[in-house]
């Protein structure tokens, strides 16, 4: 789908989309359409339920007076509420309702609404942001895919100013993360490995990041034990791949995101049950939003020094795989008790944060990990787990999710369950004593590995993979938490 942006006028075919405000309030536009279609906009909101709250939508077909296929009415809300993600979802709804009618070209038109809390121009860029983010599709394995299944518009104008234009430039470096992001995520554990993980993070130096590949040899090298232990039951050798970004000032100390990317989680020697084992490909998805990341902020030439590194890895069942009771010695020079292998992320993340944290010296590490499903049991599919060992680190990613509709719920870290992991045999060990605040437990031993930079952890597992279509995420890879990242980038990192 390709998004293009005009002068505000409507247009001579296609479908129209316009937003409109509670109380079925029209704007200029809509009032114009209204008038050229003989009142059939209004006349048609009277006859049905929708009154302009937000998400809510209804199709004014084949109106008379206008040579358009259908106008599109969207709610927004009240006009003084709206946000950025209220724009999006326009344009996320926007999309899919067109595609769904079989639309080949639409146009958003939007134009002053009294009261709009947000710059027009902001409101539009969004919308068309909303939009491509809906139109993700991965279909690439699909062979016989009925030509009325497959998507049909092919290219949507959004009716805004030049500096809207502009605006957008910015968020389709975004789109452009999520996307990749998305992809890497949707890829089958047998063609996504860590070899294959690490590739596809190659292609980032054609934006300008310098990406360096750690193999096995140089992992060794490094003692990056915690991480090797969990490697060592695959046929497929891990890596580690660090990403930088230099669009700050030169020496200035980076913001440092750190990604779990077990490309397939069995469980190990600790084996899964096989019911929904096959969603265990998304278990890098940590990595992904970070490479996807990388790419964002290259493409945006963002004013900030990043790094990124993830923890690329397969969790495997073999002759040669890691038992429960061993004893690994990570790169902190710590003695892990493997008590269980399948909480084999914070094994990984152990080496890869202490990697970060001593080679860049970041100003901040945050981490992202599908690290528990008690993540998913205690805040399901709207918030991600927020762990901090600094407040005012953890407000500003609060905020910054809040902001774009990806919500974070900050879970506490104290010595009460730090010292459940404290092992007999060794210096700690992978998991307490019994299944309680498991998703805390999990944070607590990254944060063993962790000194004294201001760092969060994000547990992804309840919100990467969605199982419905949501306004601006179709079913299946979200890339979670790359908007808010960028975001936070933004508000508090960039030129700085
Ligand atoms: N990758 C899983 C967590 C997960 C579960 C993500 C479901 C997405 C959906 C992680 O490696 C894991 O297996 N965690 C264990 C930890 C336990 C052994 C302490 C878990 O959550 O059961
Ligand atoms: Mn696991
Ligand atoms: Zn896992």
């Amino acid at each position: 789908m390709e998004i293009r942006f005009a002068n505000a006028a409507t247009p001579k075919s296609g479908a129209l989309v316009l937003p409109v405000y509670d109380g079925r309030t029209l704007t200029e536009a809509g009032r114009a359409v209204d008038t050229a279609t003989g009142g059939a906009l209004v006349r048609a909101m009277e006859h049905s339920r929708f009154e302009g709250r937000k998400d809510q939508q209804l199709a004014v077909v084949a109106p008379a007076g206008l040579p358009v296929s259908r106008v599109l009415l969207v709610g927004v809300g009240k006009a003084a509420e709206a946000s950025a993600e209220r724009f999006q979802a326009l344009g996320g709804i926007a999309c899919a309702a067109l595609n769904a009618a079989g639309d080949k070209e639409g146009t958003i038109l939007i134009d002053a609404a009294e009261g709009l809390s947000l710059a027009l121009a902001e409101a539009a860029a969004d919308a068309a942001f909303g939009a491509k983010l809906r139109s993700y599709r991965f279909d690439k394995y699909r062979t016989t895919e009925k030509p009325e299944k497959k998507p049909t518009l092919t290219r949507l104008t959004v009716a805004a100013t030049a500096a809207a234009k502009r605006a957008y430039a910015a968020r389709e470096a975004v789109a452009d993360g999520v996307f990749l992001a998305r992809d890497l995520v949707s890829e089958p554990g047998n063609v996504l490995y860590p070899e294959t993980f690490a590739d596809a993070a190659k292609a980032l130096k054609k934006d300008g990041v310098s990406v360096e590949v750690l193999d096995e040899k140089a992992l060794r090298k490094l003692g990056m034990g915690a991480l090797l232990g969990v490697a060592q039951g695959s046929a497929r050798p891990p890596r580690v791949v660090v990403m930088q970004w230099d669009g700050g000032r030169k020496g200035e100390a980076p913001v440092a995101f750190v990604g779990k990317g077990v490309t397939f989680d069995t469980g190990g020697i600790s084996l899964k049950p096989g019911p929904g084992m096959e969603d265990m490909k998304w278990d890098m998805a940590g990595a992904a939003v970070v490479v996807g990341l990388m790419r964002a902020l290259a493409r945006r030439e963002a004013a900030v020094n990043a790094v990124g590194v993830v923890a690329l890895v397969e969790n495997m069942p073999d002759g040669n795989a890691q038992r429960p009771g061993d004893i690994v010695t990570s790169m902190s020079g710590q003695t892990i008790e493997v008590h269980n292998t399948d909480a084999e992320g914070r094994l990984i993340l152990a080496d890869a944060c202490w990697y970060t944290q001593d080679r860049f010296r970041p100003k901040a590490m945050i981490d992202l990990a599908t690290l528990t499903g008690a993540i998913i049991i205690a805040l399901g599919d709207h918030h991600a787990g927020l762990f901090s060992n600094n407040d005012e680190l953890s407000q500003q990613l609060a905020a910054a999710g809040t902001a774009g509709g990806e919500r974070l719920w900050r879970l506490p870290l104290t010595d009460y369950y730090d010292k459940q992991i404290d092992s007999d045999a060794a210096d700690v060990k992978n998991i307490a004593g019994n299944r309680n605040a498991g998703s805390i437990i999990g944070a607590q031993f990254i944060q063993r590995f962790v000194n004294k930079v201001p760092w969060a952890h994000l547990d992804i597992a309840g919100v990467t993979w969605s199982k419905s279509d949501a306004a601006i995420t179709p079913k299946g890879a979200t890339a979670f938490g790359l908007r808010l990242l960028d975001r936070l980038v933004a508000e508090h990192y960039e030129g700085k």
